[in-house]
């Protein structure tokens, strides 16, 4: 079968996208496998072989021409985060060509994508989160009624962007324009929540072996002032699986994630983060193209769940295909 990892994307994540697509195609089956990396850009699709040679992809049809004859693609890995592979832009095209794919479907996808409209939706479900203030580019910021509303610090949050691009943790109303005003560099909609102080844990629900399963959980300990880039990326933080929470709080967490997931019908891999208020676990967004890189939880957790990366990768694309 011919696999396609797409890879890059429109989004600040485009670097961190890379380097997923990169640990996905080191640890996918050479033997079940032809892998075909597809570097997506706004300038160009292009595939990239061994020798980083870049081969145009047809857009009609999600092909490419190698040495004269025609490849089709069975599957389509996606490593995309953030746009178009996390909103469900390319979720829509792939789902038009009939190609599947292995992230969720594009409604999902756009819904999930969209902190602000995931929150709104599932608010009905007695699903808790914090409280926010949401702004489009061009209203008015009147930052003594917003802090009225969220309280002191608060988080301020591109409302589509992902691996804390944009994100600034406020401590005093003079600070707040400044903080929407780099979120707005992100995204044309901001998101200002208010802090939750608790335990923050990172939840893993992927699809396998054709059944919803929960991974282990990771508590998110960072050394800087919130879970922020370098936090992330640059070690600055202690991500400790499983999370060092009481039994009743597991199973909390543990039994909204999957309700999440089943609720929305979402598909493949995701990772939710949750804030634990003592038992109760207060969601902050789901993730629907969780970063892979080698710094990255969702590997982590499969791991410590006894499944290595070769079969976590080699199992979506057989969901995917089932
Ligand atoms: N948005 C990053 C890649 C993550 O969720 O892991
Ligand atoms: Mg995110």
């Amino acid at each position: 079968k011919n696999i396609a990892i797409i890879m890059g994307g429109h989004s600040s994540e485009h670097d961190i996208s890379i380097k997923s697509g990169n640990v996905v195609y080191r640890h996918l089956s050479r033997e079940k496998y032809q892998i075909f990396r597809v570097h997506i850009t706004k300038e160009k699709w292009v595939y990239w072989d061994d020798t980083e040679q870049e081969h145009p992809i047809d857009k009609s049809d999600f092909s490419v021409i190698v040495d004269g004859s025609k490849i089709h693609f069975d599957c389509v890995f996606n490593a995309i985060h953030g746009t178009p592979g996390e909103d469900g832009l390319m979720q829509a095209y792939f789902e038009l060509l009939g190609i599947p794919q292995t992230s969720c479907d594009h409604y999902q996808a756009a819904l999930t994508f969209n902190k602000r409209d995931l929150l709104s939706t599932l608010k009905p479900y007695g699903i808790k989160c914090a409280k926010s203030h949401y702004l489009n580019s061009g209203d008015a910021i009147n930052t003594g009624e917003i802090i009225k509303k969220v309280g002191l610090p608060c988080f301020v949050k591109a409302n589509r962007a992902g691996s804390s691009y944009g994100i600034s943790k406020v401590y005093k109303e003079e600070d707040l324009e400044k903080a929407v005003q780099k979120s707005f560099q992100e995204d044309d909609q901001v998101l200002i929540e208010s802090f939750l102080e608790g335990t923050e844990v990172s939840v893993g629900v992927i699809t396998y072996k054709g059944k919803v399963k929960v991974l282990p959980l990771t508590e998110i300990v960072s050394e800087n002032d919130f879970f922020d880039y370098n936090a992330k990326y640059l070690g600055q933080s202690q991500e400790i699986t499983p999370a060092r929470i009481t039994a009743t709080q597991e199973k909390n967490v543990v039994q909204l994630a999957e309700k999440i997931y089943k609720t929305l019908g979402l598909k493949g891999y995701t990772r939710s983060e949750f804030i634990l208020l003592e038992d109760e676990p207060y969601l902050l967004e789901v993730n629907t193209t969780p970063g892979l890189t080698e710094e990255s939880i969702l590997p982590q957790q499969a791991q410590v769940a006894g499944i290595g990366l070769e079969e976590l990768f080699d199992s979506a694309i057989e969901e995917a295909l089932r």
